[in-house]
């Protein structure tokens, strides 16, 4: 199935915006494609279909959208005059909210298709090449895509030594502020059997690391081949008997949903990584509650309490949006404190974006853009002493570090500690895949520096 003939090999150009589910999902529309003779180029101009997979989190996501499709209309068009013909299809969450406007404002795109449609690609794409005028699907069909699409190529990263793996898709828990629900459909989780056969393909193309995602990857419930329903846990034990994978982290979490077992796999699982993206948002009752998180911020801190007492030294990450619409300056405070109260290992912070169509778009009190913008500086001000503060606490130690390809600067190699903190050192490609203890000499701004341990016993 692989090998297509010359004559019907294709170039295929895939822009990947947003989320790591956009990363695999991008992955699994090339491979869809594979068949059909396309295979990746590096830029548009080579390319016989190009896909624009979209993200609608934050900001003007439509906007930007139609600012690249211009761009990539003049290539379209350049080509066209040479007599080769462009495909142009739009995916992912912008593709599904916006589909019928994307096509209304820029005709000359060929293809709209949502996240839960990508096994019909090349359907689509042999209706786009015979008919005039688009291709749209945007259904949330009653099949799975898993069940069609076919299997996973290879892992994402250059390298190949690390892989994302969506086992959960969708999210039923309509945060106030968030897109998610209306974009990628209610929560569903992939069958074990299913999700086991695709990591152990990942390990054999060379993966040692492997991510599980979801929208709300702990809220996983897949039915096992035992005719029971496994949770995240369950799962990650699993995985972790597959000969040759190494490490094993999932993202993203919802407090909600780190039940005892999963708490209690951080202190039994070796290959579960100590680190966890666990977003709060908020440290504030009242806007937690605004934002229908169905927590407080008590309960964030006694989870954190817990998952330490599981496993001492997992670091933590989180979200947080400031200026949801009826923040005031206590709230924020109440953030602020929830912050220095955790001590986050790192962080993604935003401003708050109204997205149409989503609860907290309408309502009243919405916060003043520079107020917010001053809550965002002082919060990442914050975080960042944090980060620092923890990047600080492994100077000095020994990590074991799991290389997955060449650093920056000539010699050097770049890898991730169990923390998910990027280290470099100075050594040969052959440490590509390979988990290694390093010791960490200096902390730069984003990333680590250290030397390897082997090496200086041979020196
Ligand atoms: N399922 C995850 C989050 C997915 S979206 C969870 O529940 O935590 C990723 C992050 O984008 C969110 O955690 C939130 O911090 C941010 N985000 C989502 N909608 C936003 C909005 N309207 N404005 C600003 N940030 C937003
Ligand atoms: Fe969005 Fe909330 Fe669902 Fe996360 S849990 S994807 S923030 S609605
Ligand atoms: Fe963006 Fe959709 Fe992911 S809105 S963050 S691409 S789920």
């Amino acid at each position: 199935m692989d090998a297509a003939p010359e004559d019907r090999r294709k170039g295929l150009h895939v822009i990947t915006w947003g989320c790591q589910m956009n990363v695999y999902d991008s992955a699994r529309m090339t491979d869809v494609l594979r068949p059909l003779g396309y295979r990746p180029v590096d830029t548009p101009d080579a390319a016989d279909m190009v896909i624009l997979n979209t993200c609608h989190i934050r900001d003007r996501a439509a906007e930007k959208v139609f600012s690249e499709l211009g761009r990539l209309r003049v290539v379209k068009d350049a080509r066209a005059t040479e007599g080769h013909k462009t495909v142009l299809a739009v995916a992912g969450c912008v593709a599904q909210a916006e589909g019928r406007e994307i096509l209304a404002r820029a005709p000359f795109v060929d293809i709209v298709l949502g996240p839960q449609t990508y096994h019909r690609l090349p359907e689509m794409v042999a209706r786009a090449s015979r008919a005039a005028g688009a291709v749209i699907d945007t259904d949330f069909p009653a099949e799975q895509k898993f069940d069609f699409l076919p299997d996973a190529q290879a892992p994402q990263t250059p390298g190949g030594v690390t892989s994302f793996l969506t086992i959960q898709e969708g999210c039923d828990k309509f945060c106030s502020f968030c897109v998610v629900p209306y974009t990628r459909g209610a929560e569903a989780s992939r069958p074990v059997a299913s999700v086991l056969a695709e990591a152990r393909r990942m390990v054999d193309a060379g993966a040692r690391e492997i991510t599980l995602l979801g929208q709300n990857v702990n809220a996983y419930h897949g039915a096992a081949p035992d005719g029971r329903i496994w949770g995240l846990a369950r799962l990650a034990e699993a995985l972790s008997a597959i000969p040759g994978l190494a490490r094993i982290r999932y993202t993203t979490s919802h407090p909600r949903d780190m039940d005892d077992a999963l708490i209690a796999a951080h202190r039994d699982l070796p290959a579960l990584m100590p680190f966890l993206h666990l977003p709060v948002q908020s440290g504030s009752d009242r806007i937690l509650d605004a934002m229908n998180r169905g927590h407080t911020a008590a309960q964030y801190l006694e989870l954190v309490h817990r998952l330490r007492e599981a496993r001492p030294d997992i670091a933590l990450s989180s979200d947080f949006i400031v200026g949801h619409p009826g923040e005031t300056d206590a709230d924020f405070e109440a953030t602020m404190q929830l912050i220095r109260d955790v001590g986050f290992a790192q962080a993604f912070s935003f401003t708050y974006s109204p997205r149409p169509g989503t609860p907290a778009a309408g309502a009243a009190l919405q916060v003043p853009e520079p107020v917010k913008d001053a809550r965002l500086q002082a919060l990442q001000a914050l975080l960042r002493t944090q980060q620092d503060a923890f990047n600080d606490t492994t100077v000095g130690r020994t990590l074991p570090v799991l290389f997955t390809g060449r650093g920056r600067k000539p010699g050097q190699m770049s890898g991730r500690s169990p923390y998910l903190q990027a280290v470099h050192v100075d050594g040969p490609d052959t440490l590509i895949g390979q988990i290694t203890d390093v010791e960490i000499a200096e902390r730069l701004t984003n990333s680590l520096s250290g030397t390897l341990v082997q090496e200086r016993a041979f020196a």
